[in-house]
């Protein structure tokens, strides 16, 4: 005899005519999770470390022991992505897979599960928005429309000039000082609409804008200061030498 389960399962989808179990949601990317061949991002697209980033990738491989050099795959696709210029196409990944005795696939599934790793060009700067649910409280919509209407693309679009590729990205890990972008390896933090337009004019005019909160805070302190440990700590132990 069938559980109750199922026999209430298929006699609802006999009446109904539609399947009566649950299906997953499809998955939002900025990105396909795919590789496509195209004229600049093929087996046969030409890599190799430059001499100097060889250097580095030797004395990456060095740190780990044999049988274990594998463990240097993140590290190695990360240089090789620097020395593409912000992306990683799919010949260098097959570079690391031949350093490291790997199979290639091994390699792309690093490459494929890690978002930091942008398998198709992106632009000079890359702008990753974070719109996880404390930016959003903070108001990153309104900096997602900022950035959009400014650059005039939407995510994951490049501008028409090169400068600037945009994409929506999850937590970033610095939520207590939301709402926050990324920009290439700069965090930008505590962020207003005018913050924002100031730091895409800066990097647009060549400059270099400084990285970190925009609200006067040094790092991730209480904004409207200190609430504890406002005083000397207690003892024991507390300047029992004057030296100290
Ligand atoms: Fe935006 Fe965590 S939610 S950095």
């Amino acid at each position: 005899m069938l559980p109750s389960i199922a026999r209430t399962l298929m006699s609802s989808s006999v009446r109904t005519g539609v399947r009566g179990i649950h299906r997953s949601a499809a998955v939002c990317s900025d990105s396909l999770f795919v590789h496509h061949d195209t004229s600049d991002n093929n087996a046969d697209t030409p890599f190799a470390f430059t001499p100097e980033n060889m250097k580095r990738a030797e004395a990456i491989m060095s740190i780990y022991p044999d049988g274990h050099k594998k463990a240097a795959v993140i590290p190695l696709l990360d240089l090789a992505q620097r020395q593409v210029g912000n992306w990683l196409p799919i010949s260098a990944m097959h570079e690391v897979a031949r350093l490291l005795h790997m199979p290639r696939m091994r390699v792309y599934e690093v490459a494929t599960f890690y978002t930091m790793f942008m398998r198709n060009p992106v632009g000079k700067y890359h702008v990753q928005i974070c719109t996880t649910t404390p930016c959003w409280l903070r108001g990153s919509d309104d900096i997602m429309a900022t950035i959009k209407n400014k650059l005039g693309i939407t995510t994951g679009q490049t501008t028409a000039d090169g400068k600037f590729t945009l994409s929506e990205v999850e937590c970033l890990g610095a939520c207590v000082n939301a709402p926050m972008i990324q920009i290439n390896d700069n965090y930008y933090e505590d962020l207003t609409v005018a913050d924002t337009n100031e730091i895409l004019d800066s990097l647009a005019a060549g400059k270099s804008p400084k990285p970190g909160p925009r609200s006067g805070r040094f790092a991730a302190e209480p904004a409207g200061g200190l609430t504890t440990l406002t005083g000397p700590p207690p003892g024991p132990d507390f300047k029992v030498r004057d030296d100290l």
